[in-house]
């Protein structure tokens, strides 16, 4: 069934995907009621009636399930529900974030090719350009994507793949995604975009001519911090060869639990977004003026070097800040181990505020020159504001930074 069309973000992340049906009450005919929720359909395996059902299942499988690794009621529904809020065909749903980068590289380059992506990216994301398709025979040229001279100088004749992520992770650049597209369309190229910081409530890359949009369903979208799973968003041929190759091959399914946990998630993303928004532009603003804070990085602030393409891009700047303190790396120990209302944890988009310092932490193995070189300061801090009250956490960051070098 074809998704019906809503105007508003809040009424799609509701209701689009779901349909209320009679069905799961025949086992009991003689009773009403129609279940309100989506169910879930936690098996692995489907029975048919006779063998020419089966058989066709086989052949056409918009005809019937029969198996989850194939498909599931359940995880079809979180499938629609996604489509719809990123404007698309048709979506995914994969186990994890990078199940879904990994099945949708596997596949835009299943013929080989070269890639041009943007410096930097999320860190499996980019060992899976810079380590893993190199074995494959896929190179990957890395180029400064805010300036879309260097994408179009780094396209080869076997250029395949464009993959972008805006705003970026950890230092939140914007690529400028309809001129990237435009550029891409030009060279015959698949734009691949990693839409987890933003989220379809910000940019909708799709209705800016990107071609497959890629989620970490891990982070906003479910939103509860207890599910990792992820998302491919694209046109109906380009989803129909990642189910049928790499995702059903290389078997990175979701799991009919974690995706109808999703589908509680979901519907007060667009509340959830417009206050992680909210609380993050003050907090950005306190930051900014702070004695201890060298720099802060939010594409919300007119500081941002991107600010006015954020501005034309973006719905909403978004829950994630980056900072940097004056006082280097023992600044952000010490910051990270005062902190007592935000929790000093890697991911984002939770309901709770989480920090990250890389520097003593996810980077501490890395030298310092090349952690430099990639932006990672040693007084880098990642913030993920979540859904507390804006007070509390100013508060809270308020007396983690007190006697910090100025
Ligand atoms: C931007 C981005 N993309 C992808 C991923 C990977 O997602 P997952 O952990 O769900 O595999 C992450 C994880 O932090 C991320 O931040």
């Amino acid at each position: 069934m074809e998704n019906k069309k809503y105007k508003g973000k809040s009424t799609e992340a509701i209701h689009a995907g779901e349909q209320k049906t009679e069905s799961i009450l025949d086992e009991f005919p003689e009773k009403t009621g129609i279940p309100l929720l989506p169910p879930i359909y936690q098996n692995s395996t489907f029975q048919f009636n006779n063998a020419e059902e089966c058989a066709s299942a086989f052949v056409d499988e918009d005809s019937g399930y029969v198996y989850t690794r194939w498909g599931n009621p359940t995880q079809e529904i979180l499938e629609k529900k996604i489509a719809a809020l990123e404007g698309g065909e048709a979506a995914l749903a994969t186990a994890s974030g990078m199940g879904a980068i990994s099945s949708a590289l596997l596949t835009a380059l299943s013929d080989g090719g070269h890639v041009v992506a943007m410096e930097t990216l999320y860190s499996a994301s980019f060992n899976i350009l810079n380590d893993e398709l190199p074995r494959m025979g896929v190179e990957t040229t890395f180029v400064d994507a805010t300036n879309l001279t260097n994408i179009e100088n780094a396209i080869r004749p076997e250029t395949k793949v464009i993959y972008l992520e805006s705003p970026t992770n950890p230092l939140l650049k914007l690529v400028d995604l309809k001129a990237c597209a435009e550029i891409a369309k030009k060279h015959n190229i698949t734009t691949i975009i990693d839409n987890t910081f933003a989220t379809p409530c910000s940019q909708q890359p799709i209705s800016l001519g990107i071609d497959v949009v890629l989620h970490s369903i891990t982070k906003y979208l479910s939103g509860n911090g207890a599910v990792v799973a992820g998302a491919i968003v694209g046109d109906k041929d380009f989803i129909v060869r990642v189910k049928q190759g790499s995702l059903r091959n290389f078997g990175a399914v979701i799991s009919p639990f974690n995706a109808w946990l999703t589908l509680l998630g979901i519907p007060t993303l667009p509340l959830r977004f417009s206050r992680h928004c909210e609380n993050a532009m003050k907090i950005a603003t306190f930051l900014e003026t702070h004695p201890s804070v060298e720099w802060v990085r939010y594409p919300g602030l007119e500081s941002h070097p991107q600010h006015e393409l954020a501005k034309r891009q973006m719905n909403g700047f978004g829950g994630m800040i980056t900072s940097s303190l004056k006082g280097g790396l023992s600044a952000g120990e010490t910051l990270v181990n005062k902190l007592q209302l935000c929790s000093l944890a890697v991911s984002l988009g939770d309901v709770r505020t989480l920090v990250c310092h890389p520097a003593s932490t996810t980077h501490s193995h890395v030298p310092t020159e090349v952690r430099q070189k990639t932006g990672v300061t040693d007084g880098l801090v990642r913030f993920s504001i979540g859904l507390e009250d804006v007070e509390d956490i100013i508060a809270d960051l308020d007396q983690g930074l007190e006697n910090l070098p100025a």
